[in-house]
């Protein structure tokens, strides 16, 4: 998880396309959707790279675990509601049209039971007929263990490098990111270690059917990541 380098993360993901992706789920929430509602919950919104691309068309409200990128999110968006909670149980006692769950944050369920979990709690959180739109992470075939990665952050008041050796562990992902950080303050290191679960598409199916949905892949999602469509049992 982002324990320590909240304030960072739009600087590091300062190169994606939060227009191009809110573009894309706004072509496939046009194309599955049944309800003609617009309450819109974004669980795992992190500092909420997708507010500006979807507010104007949908109800949005944002739901994550860690109060530090919540609270970057109220700063940034202070009309917008951030609720904090965990994906695998959150309570709103609320019904939404549309849930969605971006950026392969699914991953951090880590297990199945707790992938089944979180996507059995977003499919409660769903109107009948609403829609679940969940984009998913690297599949155990995919990722590529003892990788060398970096990246690289130049701003006139940011310079940050952050390096990590991909690791698995079964089918768990091992990201111990390293991190050195130079600002007008001074510089720093740390380390934040991030496990994410490796699913396979028949797991992340399998946790929608048995969740009540209905659902499909769309597999050009974030450059071929994929985005499962789920649409909860009609009351019809
Ligand atoms: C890669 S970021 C994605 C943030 C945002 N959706 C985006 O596209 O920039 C992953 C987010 O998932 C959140 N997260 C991780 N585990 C979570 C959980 N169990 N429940 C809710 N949010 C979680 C993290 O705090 C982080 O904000």
């Amino acid at each position: 998880m982002f324990t320590r380098s909240e304030r960072y993360y739009d600087a590091i993901y300062s190169g994606k396309d939060y227009a191009a992706e809110a573009a894309h789920l706004k072509k496939l929430i046009a194309e599955h959707k049944r309800l003609d509602g617009n309450s819109l919950l974004d669980v795992a919104c992190g500092t909420g790279g997708h507010v500006p691309y979807l507010s104007d068309d949908f109800a949005y409200e944002g739901l994550d675990l860690d109060p530090e990128m919540l609270a970057l999110s109220r700063k940034r968006f202070p009309d917008v509601i951030f609720h904090q909670g965990d994906m695998v149980d959150f309570t709103l006692g609320r019904q939404f049209d549309i849930v969605t769950c971006l950026f392969s944050s699914i991953a951090y369920t880590r297990t199945e039971e707790r992938l089944r979990q979180a996507v059995a709690n977003m499919a409660g959180h769903l109107r009948p007929d609403g829609l679940l739109l969940i984009g998913s992470f690297l599949t155990p075939q995919e990722w590529i263990p003892g990788h060398p990665h970096a990246m690289f952050v130049d701003q006139p008041e940011l310079k940050l490098a952050r390096m990590n050796v991909s690791g698995m562990e079964g089918n768990v992902a091992i990201l111990d990111f390293h991190y050195l950080v130079a600002t007008p303050e001074g510089i720093e290191y740390f380390t934040e270690h991030h496990e994410l679960g490796l699913f396979t598409p028949e797991q992340y199916l399998a946790a929608f059917t048995a969740a009540g949905l209905e659902v499909l892949r769309d597999s050009e999602w974030l450059g071929g990541r994929g985005m499962y469509i789920g649409v909860r049992g009609s009351a019809r």
